[in-house]
């Protein structure tokens, strides 16, 4: 039996926030501007608004000006577009997010392509989806959990280049983009989703698993070739009175078996989740720099 790492995302990204903290100060002596994020967030989704307030706090923590703008569930489009039209013309901000998934009667295409490309901290503007997606093209952001998951895959050793990797799910938010992104690291890339037949079989086969499914406990001993690395970008949320918020979060990794077989494995939570965040904070200080160049 061996012993897995286990990757400790919430370490690495606080270093990586300090270290944002920092060059932050460092723009505050020389010009005398911070970064500024805007965060728009619509409806009373628990997950979104625990999202959101551990967002803000990051800022906060390392100098960045926020704003946050809460719309309520029963908005109306126009109103969310005046938000962003408002923060697009804004100078003070570098970095506008609209937490997903939205309420259904909203538009996300419409609202999505209404952000500030240059602030699209996020990197789910479609130009900068596809920018990302296309060969010889440089995406101006590169969406936060994505990034999150290659930056642990470096800073844990792991080599990306020529690897079978395989990505469980599909979403514009994490599945499509990791795909992207691992691509752009040289890796050989399968995407499995709810209409996959036989995906332990794929998973089975690679040396490298990031899986976003939301299904707890999805993927199992079985589904993992021993020595692989997974990381765990899984979100489920169950009741808990004993969390802060009333609710924790489960990956999609049946952890006590994978643990056993693996050679690098992310908790949930303490994993993926604080990188995205680190990430974000990494975006929303590289456009103040471009915008202050
Ligand atoms: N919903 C889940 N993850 C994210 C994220 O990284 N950004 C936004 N805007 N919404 C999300």
């Amino acid at each position: 039996q061996r012993t897995a790492t286990v990757i400790d995302g919430k370490s690495i990204a606080e270093e990586i926030r300090l270290s944002i903290a920092s060059e932050v100060r460092k723009m505050k002596e020389s010009i005398g501007k911070v970064p500024g994020l805007a965060v728009i967030v619509i409806g009373q989704r628990r997950d979104s608004l625990t999202y959101v307030r551990n967002k803000i706090k990051a800022c906060e923590e390392a100098g960045i000006k926020s704003i946050m703008t809460e719309l309520p569930d029963d908005c109306a489009e126009d109103d969310v577009l005046c938000a962003l039209s408002n923060f697009n013309e804004d100078s003070s901000i570098h970095g506008i997010l609209v937490q997903l998934p939205l309420p259904q009667h909203l538009d996300e295409g419409k609202i999505l392509n209404a952000l500030n490309l240059e602030k699209d901290v996020d990197g789910f503007h479609p130009l900068n989806m596809g920018n990302l997606a296309m060969r010889g093209r440089e995406p101006l952001f590169i969406p936060c959990t994505p990034k999150g998951c290659i930056e642990l895959l470096i800073r844990s050793g792991v080599e990306i280049m020529g690897k079978n990797a395989v990505v469980i799910g599909r979403s514009n938010i994490v599945g499509l983009p990791t795909s992207l992104l691992l691509q752009r690291h040289h890796a050989t890339v399968t995407i499995v989703h709810e209409y996959t037949k036989n995906p332990e079989q794929i998973t089975r086969e690679a040396d490298i698993v990031i899986t976003a499914a939301g299904v707890p406990n999805l993927v199992c001993g079985s589904w993992l070739k021993p020595g692989a690395v997974v990381l765990d970008v899984g979100t489920f949320p169950v009741d808990d009175p004993s969390c802060e918020y009333g609710y924790r979060l489960m990956g999609d990794v049946y952890y006590e078996e994978a643990v056993k077989l693996v050679s690098a494995i992310t908790p949930v939570p303490g994993g993926v989740g604080p990188m995205t965040i680190a990430m974000l904070l990494s975006n929303t200080l590289d456009s103040a720099k471009r915008a202050y160049d």
